[in-house]
């Protein structure tokens, strides 16, 4: 981090200590932005993980307009390091959200309203475009971008090689299938059936029944070992 942005950061801890404000209070920026996603409440469990991992390298593929990108730049921001690498081309593609095309100005406007710019860098690309120049370690995976079968498939290859050993992939829209009538049919929705490989192939998945399914992959097959 530069001199200049640790100073900003010094001032602006001093501005809440002043203010009096706990970090609490500080969530209410979160809470009061009003972006529309299919993430919901589970947005804060990436909130929680940012926070008590204090990821140095988070990777989040596909932002739209940015609600898990402000969650989890605020938590990197309340941990006082780290950095979000924030891939979406924010043009047409067969999975954007509802009114979110070019999303990019949008997302930008949405990371300042947190004051959480300094901790988001913004990539502005195809997520396959991005993995053939990536060489950073990964702590945290969050892959909500291409939801077809190839798609989902071809990130988790590109950027598990570089997730850490006990890091971990987070997956969003994973018991679609499950759930196909609350928000219409996507039959094409390859997400629940790449998860659900990785599940019967060894790897430890978690899945949260809720806000079309959020699940947590550790990607080492049968987990990561405890002991020796
Ligand atoms: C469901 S939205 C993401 C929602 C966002 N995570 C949130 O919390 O509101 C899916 C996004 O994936 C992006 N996308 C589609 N294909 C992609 C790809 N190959 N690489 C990166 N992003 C992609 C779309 O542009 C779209 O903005």
């Amino acid at each position: 981090m530069t001199f200049l942005g640790k100073a900003k950061r010094a001032i602006r801890r001093g501005i809440d200590a002043a203010l009096n404000r706990t970090p609490m209070c500080r969530h209410d920026v979160l809470t009061s932005l009003s972006i529309a996603s299919g993430l919901g409440d589970s947005v804060w469990v990436l909130h929680g993980l940012a926070r008590s991992l204090r990821p140095e390298v988070c990777v989040e593929i596909g932002s739209a307009r940015g609600k898990s990108t402000c969650f989890v730049g605020f938590a990197l921001s309340e941990n006082g390091s780290g950095k979000l690498y924030a891939i979406d081309p924010h043009c047409q593609t067969d999975w954007n959200d509802i009114d979110a095309v070019d999303s990019f100005d949008i997302l930008h406007r949405n990371l300042a309203a947190c004051g959480v710019s300094d901790f988001v860098e913004v990539l502005r690309d195809r997520s396959d475009v991005v993995a053939a120049s990536w060489t950073r370690k990964i702590d945290i995976l969050f892959i909500d971008g291409d939801h077809s079968y190839e798609g989902v498939k071809r990130d988790w290859e590109l950027f598990v090689p570089f997730v850490k050993p006990y890091g971990l992939v987070i997956f969003h829209d994973t018991i679609w299938d499950l759930r196909p009538n609350e928000t219409g049919d996507r039959p094409e929705i390859g997400v629940p059936r790449f998860v659900d490989d990785l599940r019967k192939a060894g790897y430890p998945v978690l899945t949260m029944e809720k806000d079309f399914g959020v699940s947590i992959v550790q990607p080492t097959i049968g987990g990561q070992p405890l002991s020796r």
